[in-house]
């Protein structure tokens, strides 16, 4: 979203003497930021449980008293930590996506400022603990926290998804030790963390104390570069104070500060290669894992160990539906898993720090890493920007602050391969600030942000859900130009990644293929971040998963926070699948009449050794064949052409077809051998167009119509609860809808305007032949002359009926139609599918590169895509036939000519739209058929841009056919 500067002047400042949660300073009190590390031989207390709790309404309503260690807190509730208060039933959740949920007079908080006051008490585990120095931190708090320890205060701190350590050595006692702390949920930190997710404040990350024994690292800092042309590692290990870092596998015993040059095997996503290592320092020895990479912008190319990377991203938020930003490891680890398995190679960790513990698993199973700052500002976009916080010198050290405890957090991660200042927060002086800050720590990352198209900070250029035509001019380094040519010299000398793209709310995003295909044929473009990796769904008792305004927000941007790739409860949507499929990094090309086939490495840096090829030759969907296919380790960017072996049983009538697989040759860290992570299908004999009966009596069909209406009334015996009628409408998709903010023209409020979701049905004849019966309606909704004529031509092939539909459009249509096709209600009982099409998941227009030709089976319960907010969805594309058959196996079989998409459902279309929640879509007596010989596309406007062109579709003149008959009858 682009917003215009507003350069008034702005009078009113913030004025002195304001509490500790307003004023704009980080905090006080706090040590300096340094590396994590996730354990080491000190010891160290976890202080994750339950702990007392107390709420107030606002920041002042209790006075301090709690904190002394006499203080008598038996009357508290209790509060799990890590935790958001606010999921147990301390007031409620809030969803904005770039409103304030409160008035933007920074740095100025609401009086109504709820207010966690937390106490725990605790042991020291031995008496080491005695001696030496101890520090408490805080992985982190939302969003203002300030902290008592015996009754003496440590200080103050802001920055939510930021460590906070505050030394507390000499205040600690064998037992009885009491931490005691007071959370604001509204801070002027509050200003910085505009980020489009759920208000939730509390201490949502883990609360440790460290023993810092005499001698221990204070801070460390790995540096482990890569020569890939002489094949060496560089490792230098700057830490305080000094000791010694030992790499067994290397051979290297160096002092701190010293450096080593060996040969290395390097670590990128695709080879994780870690070493492990021992830093030791007189009071402390620390595990590392050491990965040797050089990242680089080099030729306009971002570049990793010398070689082009392409990202195939996902932006993820840390959310878990029972427990919100609070993640615990398996939850982690299973994203991560998630992502491997589907392909995904990148993450940008939108828009903050993870908790730390997601980076090890990062660098562990290998994933590129965006990590970006806890900072947005987006709020201020809608003032012109005025007053924005990162163009005011007053919060310059709160920005540094957050920098730097990012940068020192995260530094030692091979993962880690770009930093990023932050999201939207406009541009100013600020981030300029941060930018040289970074710079000057750490010169070895790349350093990213989005919203500043004049690229001042930025090694990279970077946008969000630009369009396909866009994409591809800056590929060709050809886009439009910045009014300042130094400028625009720098930033066309740049690399280019979509930060964000392919916006997956509800039903898509569609247009990821056409994507792919720029990212893969220009070398500028490296690729994408899709938005985003999971719906922020919160587990709710009657709503199934609440979204903004199920708490009762005054302000809230609905169902904008469900736009995931992930379904709350993680599992994968149709989204997820498409993606895996369209980002493969193996292509299998070929001819299948031909019998060749074409394999690319599309890996940047693995060989293909790690996958087993295979093939199945299939007619009319029944195997026949199946074996290896020998393909020899090519290296990254490498091609060969094979031929496929002679089947058996391919001389078998029928669309015959081959799938060639890869899949992983033996176990992986994140999934076992075998499974799947590239195939093709490609066609060895077309399908030939079905066989029409000889037509017979239309009395001989098996079909009775009632003769005044035409419709059809029951075939073979099979009642229709509601007879075949043309059907345009579908219940819109989030894409449908689409965004104020996008230029394209939002088609589901056009199509509402049209009345495409009331249309009527007059009878313009009905003629009956001994042979045929015609019928002609006129479909239309009210108040137009816009229409659709519609010819519906049923004759018999002595088995079954067949139907011939013509369409004809009157009037100049203003939109493509929804849907065209017929929908018919059968009886419930017929609740088991079976087809030959695309499957196993959905598909449209855009969406299909993952669905396979086929033969599938599934209840019609097991056919809906579960979107949070009902929507369109559960098609099945390119199907040949469908069946819908009861417990006995009695039931309706439908063939196409050509190829049709199935949908069935247990509500109709109208109830699909009314529906806010899963809940509200119930049940009832009939299942709703959709045959439709067209859909339209479904794009990503709900957030990017609308369908392309090859996908909308037009009303035009069009004919198509269906064959029903019944199945298993007696
Ligand atoms: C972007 C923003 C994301 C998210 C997305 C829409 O503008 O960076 O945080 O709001 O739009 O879902």
């Amino acid at each position: 979203m682009d917003h215009p500067q507003d350069d008034r002047p702005y009078s009113s400042l913030p004025h002195p003497g304001l509490p500790y949660y307003e004023d704009v300073s980080p905090g006080h009190g706090s040590l300096p930021p340094r590396a994590w590390y996730a354990s080491s031989d000190a010891a160290r207390l976890s202080l994750n449980g339950l702990w007392r709790f107390r709420l107030a309404a606002t920041a002042t309503a209790e006075d301090e008293s709690f904190a002394h260690p006499d203080f008598d807190a038996s009357g508290w509730g209790e509060l799990p930590v890590p935790a958001h208060w606010v999921l147990h039933g301390h007031g409620a959740p809030a969803y904005t996506n770039t409103l304030y949920p409160f008035p933007v007079d920074p740095p100025h908080v609401p009086t109504e400022n709820p207010t966690g006051d937390h106490r725990v008490t605790f042991d020291l585990p031995s008496a080491d603990w005695e001696s030496g120095e101890a520090v408490l931190r805080f992985e982190g708090v939302e969003s203002c926290a300030r902290v008592w320890l015996n009754g003496r205060e440590l200080g103050t701190f802001k920055g939510s998804r930021l460590p906070h350590e505050f030394a507390v050595g000499e205040l600690l006692r064998p037992t009885g030790n009491v931490l005691a702390m007071r959370v604001h949920q509204w801070s002027s930190g509050s200003y910085l963390e505009d980020q489009d997710q759920w208000w939730m404040p509390g201490i949502f990350r883990d609360v440790a104390l460290l023993h810092r024994p005499e001698g221990a690292v204070a801070d460390h800092f790995v540096h482990a570069s890569y020569d890939h042309a002489a094949g060496t590692g560089t490792l230098r290990v700057d830490c305080e104070p000094g000791g010694r870092v030992t790499v067994p596998e290397l051979g290297l015993d160096l002092a701190t500060g010293e450096s080593a040059t060996v040969a290395v095997e390097p670590w990128s996503a695709e080879v994780p290669r870690l070493y492990d290592a021992v830093l030791a320092t007189a009071g402390e020895r620390v595990p590392l894992r050491i990965g040797f990479r050089t990242v680089a912008v080099e030729d306009g190319v971002l570049k990793v160990n010398g070689r082009r990377i392409l990202f195939r991203g996902v932006n993820r938020h840390e959310f878990h539906p029972e427990h919100g930003r609070a993640v615990d490891l398996e939850t982690m680890r299973r994203d991560v898993e998630l992502m491997k398995r589907h392909n995904i190679n990148a993450v940008r960790t939108s828009h903050y720090p993870p908790h730390p513990a997601f980076l090890d698993l990062c660098d562990a199973y290998g994933l590129w890493v965006i990590d970006e700052c806890d900072l947005e500002t987006h709020g201020f976009a809608p003032l012109g920007w005025r007053r924005n916080p990162v163009d005011d010198d007053r919060w310059t050290p709160a920005l540094l602050d957050r920098a730097a405890r990012m940068v020192e957090r995260d530094k030692n991660h091979p993962a880690v391969v770009l930093w990023s200042l932050g999201n939207e927060c406009g541009t100013g002086r600020g981030l300029s600030a941060m930018a040289g800050w970074i710079r000057d720590r750490d010169p070895s990352r790349p350093i990213h942000y989005e919203g500043d198209r004049s690229c001042a900070d930025v090694d990279v250029y970077s946008r969000m859900y630009a369009d396909h035509a866009e994409v591809e001019r800056i590929g060709q380094r050809a886009e439009s130009p910045l009014p300042d040519a130094e400028s625009d010299a720098a930033r066309r000398a740049m690399p280019f990644i979509q930060c964000e793209y392919a916006h997956a709310m509800g039903n898509g995003p569609g247009g990821l293929s056409e994507y792919q295909r720029l990212f893969e044929t220009y070398e500028r473009l490296q690729g994408g971040f899709v938005w985003e990796w999971i719906d922020h769904g919160l587990a709710h008792p009657e709503h199934g998963y609440a979204y903004g305004g199920d708490f009762g927000e005054e302000l809230h941007d609905g169902h904008f926070v469900c736009d995931g790739l992930l379904f709350p409860d993680r599992t994968p949507s149709p989204g997820l699948v498409e993606y895996k499929k369209v980002i493969e990094p193996v292509r299998i090309e070929g001819d299948g009449r031909a019998a060749t086939v074409r394999i690319t490495n599309g890996y940047n840096f693995a060989d293909l050794s790690g996958l087993a090829f295979g093939w199945t030759y299939e007619v009319e969907g029944a195997p026949v064949g199946e074996g290896e296919l020998a393909v020899p380790p090519l290296g990254p960017g490498e091609a060969m052409e094979l031929k496929l072996p002679e089947p058996v049983g391919a001389d078998r009538p029928g669309e015959a077809v081959w799938t060639v697989r890869a899949v992983l040759a033996r176990d992986e860290p994140w999934a076992e051998a075998g499974h799947e992570v590239a195939w093709t299908q490609l066609t060895a004999v077309p399908r030939a167009e079905p066989v029409v009966g000889r037509r017979v009596a239309l009395a001989d069909s098996g079909a009775e119509f009632d003769l005044r209406t035409g419709e059809l009334v029951s075939v073979g015996g099979l009642e229709m609860v509601s007879p075949p009628r043309l059907d345009v409408w579908r219940a819109p998709t989030d894409n449908d809808e689409g965004a104020e903010w996008q230029p394209d023209t939002r088609w589901g409020t056009v199509w509402r305007k049209l009345g495409l979701h009331r249309v009527q049905h007059r009878l313009v004849s009905v003629e009956r032949g001994a042979e045929e019966l015609v019928i002609v309606s006129r479909v239309a909704p009210a108040a137009t002359d816009l229409a659709l004529l519609s010819t519906f031509r049923w004759t018999s092939d002595g088995d079954g009926v067949r139907l011939v539909v013509s369409v004809e459009p009157e009037g100049d249509w203003p939109c493509p139609l929804p849907r065209l096709g017929v929908r018919l209600g059968v009886p419930a009982e017929l609740g088991l599918a079976r087809w030959y099409g695309g499957g196993p998941g959905e598909a449209y227009p855009d969406t299909r590169a993952a669905s396979r030709l086929g033969r599938w089976t599934s209840t019609v319960d097991a056919l809906q895509t579960p979107y949070v907010y009902p929507q369109e969805n559960g098609a099945r594309a390119d199907v040949r036939w469908a069946e819908l058959r009861d417990e006995a196996g009695r039931g309706l079989r439908v063939e196409g000519a050509p190829e049709f998409w199935f949908t069935a459902r247990r509500w109709t279309t109208e109830d699909l739209a009314a529906a806010h929640h899963r809940p509200d879509l119930r049940p009832a007596d009939t299942i709703w058929l959709n045959l439709d010989h067209a859909v339209q596309g479904i794009g990503s406007q709900s957030c990017g841009p609308g369908v392309l062109p090859q996908h909308e579709l037009k009303a035009a003149p069009t004919e198509f056919s269906f064959t029903l008959r019944a199945v298993g009858s007696a």
